[in-house]
């Protein structure tokens, strides 16, 4: 029996404990987090384009910062996920009129890496929900061409651990912008799975060649950088990422 994601169904995932998996990874920012929205933001900040941004993150899951990075540049947000307990969780977010922490700090991160000359909001959350649109679905049924830049954070490996699947998932998340639309995105590196409220999800074991390997299929422009690679975890399942940009095919 495959001990990867690929088994883990729609049922399997809706049962994922998102205010859990939240206050684990997000509750107390680490540094590499800061350095993962400033490279985002620096990526769109640099986007070519003579209108608002159709901006897409894939796999949200309990997370805004995607959706900071992009909205000073954004016409429209999607938060594309599959699972549903992270679907609920996330609108359930947008909602609140008071802010978290987490997300005032993540919010300053942006706002200092766009720098002068923006004209940025004070409350996020409310500009984002302005703006954003919360769909439930599969990475493997994105719908293709409709974005200008896409992002994704740790989603394709925790999909499954079969290398052609996710092949698969990341040429789907690269189809889903137009093509020479901007893709970012951000990888957990020797990592074999994380654990969610005593629940163990398996994750696709990586390297910063695979990867490579991967987009070239789909992409050009491919630039990679590792991020606080250490011998051991610092957060279940997390001992380092590459962060990855490029262009779509
Ligand atoms: C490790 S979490 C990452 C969450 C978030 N992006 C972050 O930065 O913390 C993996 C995410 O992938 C989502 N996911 C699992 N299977 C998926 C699929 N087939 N399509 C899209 N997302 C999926 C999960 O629901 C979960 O939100």
């Amino acid at each position: 029996m495959s001990s990867g994601n690929a088994d883990l169904d729609e049922e399997a995932w809706a049962e994922f404990d998102s205010e859990a998996y939240f206050l684990h990874y997000y509750e107390d920012p680490h540094p590499d987090d800061d350095l993962v929205v400033r490279m985002t933001c620096e990526a769109i900040k640099r986007i070519e384009a003579d209108r608002p941004l159709d901006a897409i993150d894939v796999g949200t899951g309990p997370n805004l910062y995607p959706m900071f990075c992009a909205l000073p540049r954004a016409r429209s947000l999607t938060a594309f996920e599959y699972s549903r307990s992270n679907v609920a969780w996330l609108k359930a977010e947008l909602e609140k009129t008071e802010v978290r922490p987490q997300w005032t700090h993540f919010w300053k991160v942006v706002r200092d890496a766009y720098g002068p000359g923006w004209e940025l909001p004070d409350d996020p959350v409310a500009a984002v929900r302005e703006k954003a649109t919360i769909s439930q679905g599969s990475i493997y049924d994105l719908p293709e061409r409709q974005w200008d830049v896409a992002t994704m954070f740790f989603c394709a490996e925790a999909v499954t651990n079969v290398q052609a699947e996710f092949d698969r998932a990341c040429a789907c998340f690269a189809r889903a912008v137009r093509p020479g639309g901007t893709l970012i995105a951000a990888f957990l590196l020797k990592s074999e799975a994380y654990i969610v409220a005593g629940r163990q999800y398996p994750v696709m074991t990586l390297t910063v060649e695979s990867l490579f390997n991967t987009f070239s299929a789909v992409a050009t422009d491919i630039v990679t950088e590792k991020i606080g690679i250490v011998e051991h975890e610092v957060r279940s399942g997390y001992t380092g990422m590459v962060f990855l940009t490029a262009k779509a095919k």
